[in-house]
């Protein structure tokens, strides 16, 4: 099992190149199967989330092409079926993707439950909720969510919470009922509007996507497209806090300055300095961090996304810092390691108390998660003293190259292999 040996203490300078959004890629890939006509898609992450769920869509006889690393070509004309039932799919969350998507085209799908990050209870009543009032029968049975409609008529639905993964689900479906749908109370996240966009551009009828409302007038049939990707407001944001957590001067090339406001907003709090120039954000750190506060909320609020990464970031900043977690209930469990590296730290229910310290220093910690995972080695990046991320798995899920693109600013990490380098690091540590 491979593991990121990270050699702590230098300060992170340089450019690095923002990829295609994870979280926008994987409802666009499944959205792209809701025409029989070929679809482009450009800017695709080389992650293992996108990739599972092409290989889950290849198993059901859509052909997909990488044209190259990051360009995809899928054309589903040729599905064999609308019943996903891949072991791996029920590693990803957005599997239930394919839902939406089968539903509004074939009227049917039958989907494994989704997994994922466990960072707490990840309702789908919701999505279940928005397809029931487009006409489908929805039932949980033998670990699948099975869904069908003699056919979809369009709805007035109010989402009882914000909700990325039901905003995009309904709409995804709602693109070909009958009618018109309208989503009130809707995620405004930039993937919510990049997965709408890119529905828009294969025909469907979508107004209003990053406002509570969302208005859809159902369309019979959806065509061909090229289509780019936007980029990833979490890659860009973390390679941001990489800047202050090392005390160093990165500049992040390809964004939307606009998507990454919120965390922009909350590093000038801590005492850094934000640059934005057309598609590049620099962050410069170069005095003591101060303390602040943050909460969790949908977009435009601070991301949950970047909870774990900004805590690691206040954990080394002068004062006490509070920051509470409004969108899952589960998010702390990185704190555990953060504390046995030097961070002061206490969870209180939703609550982190942080009391910052000089340091951190180096050990052998766990990845619990993705976000958490990214940003454990920004807290060894930071750390006196080597150390050993494990379950580095759950960071591949979600950022490609993390640690050529970590290296390519200064960072000493490399990858090893548990069984070789890792007993060699502890001998050599004790
Ligand atoms: C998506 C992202 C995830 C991100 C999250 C919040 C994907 C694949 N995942 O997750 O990376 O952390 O948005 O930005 O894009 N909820 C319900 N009922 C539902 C759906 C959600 O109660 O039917 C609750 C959840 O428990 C949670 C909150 O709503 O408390 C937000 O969830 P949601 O936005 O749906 O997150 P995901 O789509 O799972």
């Amino acid at each position: 099992m491979e593991q990121y040996l990270i050699h702590g203490g230098n300060s992170l300078v340089g450019e690095v190149e923002i990829g295609g959004a994870k979280n926008a890629a994987l409802p666009i890939l499944a959205a792209s199967i809701m025409t029989d006509e070929t679809v482009h898609i450009d800017n695709v992450p080389d992650v293992r989330d996108t990739n599972v769920l092409m290989d889950a869509m290849g198993n059901v006889g859509i052909i997909i092409k990488k044209e190259n690393r990051h360009r995809v070509t899928i054309n589903a004309a040729n599905i064999s079926s609308t019943v996903v039932c891949d072991d791996n799919i029920k590693k990803i969350r957005a599997s239930y993707y394919l839902i939406g998507a089968m539903l509004g085209k074939y009227k049917h799908a039958e989907v494994t439950l989704p997994g994922g990050c466990d960072i707490g209870c990840r309702a789908i009543d919701q999505h279940i909720k928005g397809f029931r009032a487009l006409g489908a029968e929805v039932v949980l049975e033998h670990g699948m969510i099975k869904t069908r409609a003699d056919h979809l008529t369009g709805s007035h639905i109010y989402m009882d919470v914000v909700s990325v993964g039901a905003t995009i689900n309904v709409m995804l479906a709602a693109s070909m009922a009958e009618g018109k749908t309208i989503i009130e109370n809707a995620a405004k996240e930039p993937h919510v509007v990049d997965a709408a966009n890119f529905l828009n551009s294969m025909g469907a009828n979508i107004k209003g996507a990053g406002t509570d409302v969302i208005r859809i007038r159902g369309v019979q049939k959806l065509h061909g497209s090229d289509y780019t990707i936007v980029p990833d407001q979490i890659e860009a944001g973390t390679f941001m806090l990489a800047a202050a957590a090392t005390k160093g001067d990165i500049t992040v090339r390809n964004v939307i300055p606009k998507h990454l406001e919120s965390i922009t907003a909350k590093l000038i709090e801590t005492g850094c300095e934000v640059m934005e120039s057309g598609d590049q954000v620099r962050v410069v750190c170069s005095r003591n961090l101060r303390h602040t506060h943050i909460k969790t909320l949908p977009y435009p609020g601070f991301p949950t996304d970047m909870q774990p990464q900004i805590t690691v970031v206040l954990g080394l900043s002068e004062g006490t810092s509070i920051v509470t977690e409004s969108i899952f209930e589960n998010r702390f469990k990185y704190v555990d390691e953060l504390v046995r590296m030097g961070a002061n730290i206490k969870v209180e229910g939703n609550t982190a108390i942080i009391d910052g310290v000089k340091k951190y220093t180096g050990a052998g910690i766990a990845a619990p998660d993705l976000r958490a995972g990214a940003a454990l080695v920004l807290a060894a990046l930071s750390a006196e003293g080597e150390s050993i991320v494990d379950n580095i798995r759950y960071i591949q899920r979600g950022y490609e190259d993390f640690d050529i693109k970590l290296r390519s600013l200064g960072a000493d990490i490399k990858v090893v292999d548990r069984d070789n380098d890792y007993r060699d690091f502890k001998l050599m540590t004790g």
